[in-house]
């Protein structure tokens, strides 16, 4: 290497270690709000669940981390907690690799869940818990039920997995079309008042200097989003006892949301 290489290697990590990686974490919470207004209320009942079920110094999976707001929350309540991060977006992954810098108890794999070998990437055969939100709709139903199947291998007996995300009941369509005007009024009004939305927020990214090339390239995996299904709350119990969990049910719920936990 030459040592204007050298001199730029240094200037581009002294720009990344220089990002205000958690004024982009709160951003990303506040643009998830936005839609989620219940999501700490969520969080607070999947960790409730998590302390009850295996306690307060757990292994987990941060199953499609984002920015790692899960892991977050976890080792601010259970500081003795351990987390594995992994998700596939590359930008998100590098506010949460920023965010997390120094702290050894957090670890991050980059992986797609339609590839069933991402589980030979992570750094443990097994997990107390296994947490997602607001991430397995961009599945449909059969990816989803084979990303059980393996979950099921990958959680200890007595071990948890906890799916917050949209889980409309499809029987009720007059109460789901009440619910979402509500909902997108406070939205309408929300950002009336200067909130994000998730295309906001990606434009933000696009334009920083050190998330650009991993926003571009975020883009080129998944375009806005990825498609998927919002199968219902007993959908989702039901795959979970069909892929080998001894009990599964709704612990949350909300008009249009819901989060399933998973016993092993
Ligand atoms: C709306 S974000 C939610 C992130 C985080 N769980 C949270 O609550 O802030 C959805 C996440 O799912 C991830 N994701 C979607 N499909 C994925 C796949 N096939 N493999 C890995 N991650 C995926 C996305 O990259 C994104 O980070």
């Amino acid at each position: 290497m030459t040592s204007s290489d050298e001199l730029e290697g240094i200037a581009v990590a002294e720009t990344v270690a220089s990002a205000d990686w958690a004024a982009w974490q709160t951003s990303w919470d506040r643009q998830q709000e936005w839609y989620l207004p219940d999501r700490e209320e969520r969080f607070r009942v999947m960790l409730d669940m998590v302390e009850a079920l295996v306690g307060p110094e757990p292994r987990v999976l941060d199953l499609a981390c984002g920015t790692g707001s899960i892991s977050d929350r976890l080792l601010r309540r259970f500081p003795r907690a351990v987390s594995t991060g992994m998700d596939l977006d590359p930008a998100l992954l590098t506010i949460a690799q920023g965010y997390f810098a120094g702290d050894d108890r957090v670890q991050f794999v980059t992986a797609d869940l339609h590839d069933p070998q991402w589980i030979d990437k992570l750094p443990y055969e097994t997990y107390d818990a296994v947490l997602t939100a607001t991430a397995l709709h961009w599945m449909h139903t059969e990816p989803l039920r084979e990303l059980y199947g393996l979950l099921a291998g990958v959680i200890r007996d007595g071990g948890v997995f906890m799916n917050a995300d949209h889980m409309p009941d499809p029987s009720t369509p007059r109460i789901n079309a009440a619910d979402r005007a509500h909902r997108h009024a406070r939205m309408d009004r929300a950002k009336a008042g200067g909130a994000l939305d998730w295309s906001d927020w990606w434009e933000l990214a696009a334009a920083d200097p050190v998330l650009a090339e991993p926003t571009a390239k975020r883009f080129e995996i998944y375009g806005e989003h990825a498609d998927g299904d919002t199968p219902s709350p007993d959908w989702h119990a039901e795959a979970l006892r069909s892929a080998g969990f001894a009990e599964a049910r709704a612990v949350w719920r909300s008009p249009s949301d819901g989060m399933v936990l998973g016993l092993r």
